[in-house]
């Protein structure tokens, strides 16, 4: 119960501790001994019908607690420890720093795969013509990639072994940001994995994310076993378990969040730890929850609440549809790329379905610039259909 300090200062059994000790007592009016006096009765209520968290009966006002909730003042956020006066402090002045004012503005390609890129014929063909606006890197965890078309050669960063819901993924991730970070023209940075594709030309993807200052991190609550039943307590008190967010892993953020993934050693710390798979006998998967729930705790009007990259979970499988030669055509493309609202749906038994609209800049804009998974074989149907379905 360390969540009582943020509210008064409490002795290890429950008592009050005296005030500062050079003020004088008799000189105390009569109301603050009657204030200090409420506060008690509130806490020794808080402890005689104990909800299931002091701070959530506190903070929430549940059924519980409404007797003391009706008389008592609005509660105090919680005091913030060293460590989080720090990182906030630090990411607030991240977060309101100006663009860099670059002649010549970049996005970079940041794609995470185990080895050679299938759709490295496809890229080129979307990058062709726009050389100083774009750069790529390549995060390769499992063996050198064998690279067919020259934009890709000599792309390949240093790369460590990823296992697949381990932190060993959001470190990958961090490490081509770092990668990408160098170059200073780079503004926004998308990450992309060996089975996506483009939706659209590189012109609609450049004003996409250039002409827009918010970051595309998915972001939802699910209150089911697959969204809060992975959050741990020993997350506490950093990463309250009403904080904690689902979304999938493929992000577009802009430099500043870049910056701030880096920095941030706190809150992915507490991921390190009890975020991870057989984690107290539930699977948590750092990817999933670890940037949906930083930026919904530290930014949340600056992010879209969905992912860029489409993929289709509507067969209720372990793993999405992935799409076969055959699947491939000019009508499958242009219902991808024509969506604009984000559809998101609960892992409890109500499986509530949230729909919201993709807003750019206020205005409803088809919400997916990329698309997964594509198996190998559909390169050539979709080198076929490319000029003609990204004019749209
Ligand atoms: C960027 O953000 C500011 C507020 O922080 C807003 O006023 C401005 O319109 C935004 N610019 C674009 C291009 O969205
Ligand atoms: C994303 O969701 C948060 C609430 O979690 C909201 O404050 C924010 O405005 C949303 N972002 C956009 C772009 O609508
Ligand atoms: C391109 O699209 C048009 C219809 O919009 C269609 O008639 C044409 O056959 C398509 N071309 C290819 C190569 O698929």
């Amino acid at each position: 119960m360390k969540k009582h300090q943020g509210l008064m200062p409490v002795t290890a059994d429950g008592h009050i501790m005296p005030g500062p000790r050079h003020r004088s007592q008799s000189k105390r009016p009569m109301w603050i001994i009657v204030l200090v006096s409420l506060v008690c009765l509130s806490l020794i209520g808080a402890y005689v019908y104990p909800p299931r968290r002091f701070s959530a009966c506190y903070f929430l006002s549940s059924s519980v607690c409404s007797p003391f909730t009706d008389w008592l003042p609005p509660a105090p956020a919680r005091i913030f420890n060293d460590d989080e006066i720090a990182t906030r402090v630090v990411f607030r002045d991240i977060i309101s720093m100006p663009s860099v004012q670059s002649k010549n503005p970049k996005i970079a390609f940041m794609f995470l795969t185990p080895g050679s890129l299938p759709f490295e014929k496809l890229w080129e063909k979307f990058f062709l013509g726009h050389e100083d606006r774009y750069s790529i890197y390549v995060h390769a965890s499992k063996e050198n990639p064998v690279h067919v078309s020259p934009i890709f050669m000599g792309r390949d960063i240093r790369s460590a072994k990823v296992v697949w819901g381990k932190i060993s993924m959001v470190d990958a991730e961090k490490r081509l940001l770092a990668n990408a970070l160098q170059d200073s023209n780079n503004q926004h940075f998308v990450l992309l994995s060996d089975s996506c594709v483009p939706l659209h030309n590189f012109d609609y993807v450049y004003s996409y994310l250039m002409e827009t200052n918010i970051s595309y991190i998915d972001c939802f609550e699910d209150p089911g076993p697959h969204g809060s039943g992975r959050y741990s307590e020993h997350m506490l008190p950093e990463i309250e378990k009403s904080d904690f967010r689902k979304g999938a892993q493929w992000f577009s953020v802009k430099r500043q969040h870049a910056l701030l993934i880096l920095a941030d050693g706190l809150y992915y710390t507490k991921f390190k730890l009890y975020c991870r798979p057989g984690m107290e006998g539930r699977n948590c998967y750092s990817d999933e929850h670890y940037l949906p729930t930083l930026f919904h705790m530290v930014d949340p009007g600056g992010i879209s609440n969905w992912s860029l990259t489409h993929v289709d979970w509507s067969e209720g499988k372990w793993h999405p549809k992935a799409y076969r030669a055959q699947d491939v055509s000019f009508e499958l493309l242009k219902d991808i790329s024509s969506i604009d609202e984000s559809y998101h749906v609960t892992s409890d038994e109500r499986k509530q379905v949230r729909r919201d609209p993709c807003l750019w800049n206020g205005m409803k804009r088809p919400c997916y610039l990329f698309a997964r998974k594509f198996y190998p074989e559909a390169l050539d149907s979709l080198m076929h259909l490319f000029s003609n379905f990204t004019s749209i």
